[in-house]
């Protein structure tokens, strides 16, 4: 079961545990876990045998992730919460089955490094499950500059779709499936752009938005260290 708190706190765009194919006894790693939802979710799917590590960079949603676990009556599983930047997870290499992630390493700026740290902590023949917004196509500087005011709302970090295929690719992954890619809807691009909340991020002019309608697209994929 997922507690309200990990439900109420999901701010992902898509479902990696649904198309992981996680397996019992393996080792998963949630890049930008928030509050904890995937990390519940693929703690199931893995049991008693298998370990799941989320990490987040923001140590209030590392502690909001901590409480959704003992919520969730997992406090005995092997499951570790660390603060820490996915450029740098301090993780070992080889050291997980799955790295999985939530509509997170959009925010990030440099994914050229994300991805290579996810190939470093990958075992030979482990595998990625990723669910990330991407553009059709480059945007003027102009207006990223403007999106980017406000990087939470995912649109300012997003790359377009090709570059963000090579930066995988050129990390050395292999076998990428797209699992399902989705054009956001007007309704959702607004939300889109000002997660986490209008509190948070404030919704850009809606003369930029109508830019970028039907050009932010929801992904979902796999592939796998070879
Ligand atoms: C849109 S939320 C998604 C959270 C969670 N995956 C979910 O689906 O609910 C993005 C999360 O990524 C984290 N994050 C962003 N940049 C990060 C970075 N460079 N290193 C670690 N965490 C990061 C944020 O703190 C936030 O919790």
């Amino acid at each position: 079961m997922v507690p309200e708190i990990g439900i109420n706190l999901s701010r992902g765009c898509g479902n990696p545990t649904g198309f992981a194919n996680l397996q019992p006894g393996e080792v998963v790693v949630d890049f930008g876990c928030g509050a904890g939802i995937d990390v519940i979710l693929a703690a199931h799917k893995v049991g008693k045998q298998g370990r799941v590590v989320g990490l987040d960079f923001a140590p209030q949603m590392i502690e909001r992730a901590k409480q959704a676990v003992i919520s969730s009556g997992l406090q005995e599983r092997d499951i570790e919460l660390r603060v820490a930047d996915l450029e740098n997870s301090q993780l070992p290499q080889s050291f997980a089955d799955v790295v999985i992630s939530n509509c997170v390493i959009n925010l990030v700026p440099d994914k050229k490094s994300v991805y290579g740290e996810a190939y470093r902590i990958l075992k030979t023949g482990g595998r990625l499950a990723i669910s990330d917004v991407v553009l059709t196509e480059e945007i003027d500087p102009r207006l990223r500059e403007r999106f980017q005011e406000y990087w939470a709302g995912c649109l300012g970090g997003a790359l377009a779709e090709d570059d963000y295929w090579q930066t995988i690719k050129n990390a050395g992954f292999a076998e990428i499936k797209s699992v399902s890619r989705h054009t956001l809807t007007p309704p959702e691009l607004e939300a889109m752009a000002s997660c986490p909340g209008e509190e948070f991020t404030p919704a850009p002019a809606k003369e930029d938005l109508a830019v970028v309608q039907g050009k932010v697209v929801s992904i979902k994929f796999t592939a796998v260290k070879p």
